[in-house]
């Protein structure tokens, strides 16, 4: 394969990218963030791989979850804590449930670019480009406003790095610390799941209180009070992803500086493609979106192309078939995979097969499908032998109505509430951690009878 370089994408044919139609002002940002600092560093992209390889062997578990699509206008410090606040809980609930440890990957700071089912959108006669997130257009429906305007990708660095600022402070500076796992109960709105919280959270107090009396001191479990958190969002808008490329002085690779771990949405993953050729570049864990579609010879050819040297936690494949439909899809592709004995990651997302539009006109994913879709996920890779090592949801730690259903449950009525996503329906609060305990209860009977035969 020809020699890898940032700018090969351009050569490839590409779909799902804006034409931008002022070409000074593409360069002249173009320029300004090849000068910005990256926001992530190789050595951090090299810890999360490693803690994915982890999980593709079932010695840990990959927990990645936030927005559909991060807004300029949702941006405050308090959506982000809430969002965190969610994840280290759900992680809380997975850690002490099924005993295992969780890598936390936020959709964060970087979700701001996002695929289309149709490149326009008709609003009472009215034809124009569709929205596709903040780092490209706007949402008003103008046609001044769906112009892709070049300079919305300064202000998602600066809010990509300001949120990452943020993530940093929570995960080391004391708001993580697991002493606090009380504390992060607060603004919890649903009885059924806080009381089920709040008991988990007093066993791991007592624990905490044994620990303290028989003399383990804040020096010797300090790996308790801070967090490793990673951030991720989808690789599509290319100029904004090679503007942050930059070669790791310490190995000498390519690095996409702008977030951790990057993926390749369902409808970019043309094995000739120029999403393929840039990610194909770059060190950073990267994971794939696969959806009904996709078929072996695809998968077979990506993942080599991805992953030449078989690298373990490098390649997460991100399975979206939609409740019912698992088992007509993930059985040939796990065969495949263990026939090429690729070394991957499986990784169930049980939110973007599951939308629909609701009596009331809104779009939305019933609670029930998304249930559905990941205990049909644990079945498949228990059937056929394989390790389901993650889950990937759209979620906020805001009390939304977006997805219907839940121990508290959101009506096709309710949905207009409060009803804030920029873009897919998302999990709240209580569904996230509703669904983190259906998944701990999945990995912890999976995990017994292995347990109990190595007896
Ligand atoms: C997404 O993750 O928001 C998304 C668009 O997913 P997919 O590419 O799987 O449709
Ligand atoms: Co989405």
């Amino acid at each position: 394969m020809a020699e890898w370089q940032k700018t090969g994408w351009r050569g490839k044919p590409r779909v799902q990218m804006p034409d931008y139609t002022d070409a000074e002002a593409l360069n002249a940002v173009e320029a300004q963030l090849g000068k910005y600092p990256p926001l992530v560093f190789a050595g951090e992209a090299r810890r999360l791989k490693a803690a994915l390889a982890e999980a593709s062997r079932g010695e840990a578990f990959l927990l990645q979850g936030g927005d559909c699509a991060e807004s300029f206008s949702e941006f405050s410090a308090d959506n982000l804590r809430d969002t965190f606040r969610v994840m280290l809980q759900m992680a809380m609930v997975l850690t002490f449930g099924a005993k295992v440890p969780v890598v936390k990957v936020g959709r964060m700071a970087g979700q701001f670019a996002k695929p289309r089912s149709a490149p326009t959108e008709v609003i009472d006669g009215v034809e124009l480009p569709s929205f596709r997130g903040d780092i490209i257009n706007d949402l008003p429906f103008t046609a001044e406003a769906r112009i892709p305007n070049p300079s919305k990708m300064l202000q998602a660095y600066t809010q990509a790095a300001a949120s990452l600022n943020l993530i940093r402070a929570f995960s080391t500076g004391g708001y993580a610390d697991v002493h606090h796992v009380h504390s992060w109960t607060l603004g919890f709105t649903d009885r059924d799941e806080a009381e089920k919280y709040r008991d988990m959270a007093n066993r791991i107090q007592d624990t905490l209180d044994f620990m303290a009396a028989a003399g383990m001191t804040a020096e010797t479990t300090h790996d308790l009070s801070t967090v490793d958190f990673y951030t991720s969002h989808e690789a599509l808008l290319l100029e904004y992803e090679e503007a942050l490329t930059r070669v790791d002085s310490t190995t000498g690779k390519w690095l996409a500086g702008s977030g951790h771990m990057i993926w390749i949405g369902d409808r970019t993953r043309q094995p000739d493609g120029a999403h393929v050729e840039f990610a194909r570049g770059v060190q950073n864990p990267v994971g794939l979106k696969c959806g009904p579609s996709i078929t072996t010879d695809d998968l077979k050819q990506l993942i080599s192309t991805l992953n030449p040297e078989n690298e373990a936690g490098r390649i997460t494949l991100i399975n979206r078939f939609g409740a019912g439909t698992v088992g007509d899809h993930m059985p040939k592709l796990i065969r495949a995979v263990q026939e090429e004995g690729f070394n991957v990651l499986w990784s169930c997302d049980p939110m973007h097969g599951n939308t629909i539009k609701s009596s009331s006109g809104y779009k939305t994913r019933p609670f029930e499908s998304v249930l559905r879709e990941v205990r049909e996920f644990f079945d498949v890779h228990n059937a056929e032998g394989s390790v389901p090592g993650g889950v990937h949801f759209e979620m906020t730690g805001q009390d939304v109505t977006e997805c219907t259903g839940g121990v508290r449950a959101v009506t096709d009525e309710d949905l207009s509430d409060r009803y804030h996503t920029a873009c897919d329906p998302r999990l709240n609060a209580s569904q996230a951690l509703e669904l983190a305990f259906l998944v701990a209860e999945e990995l912890s009977e999976r995990r017994a009878p292995r347990q109990a035969e190595a007896v």
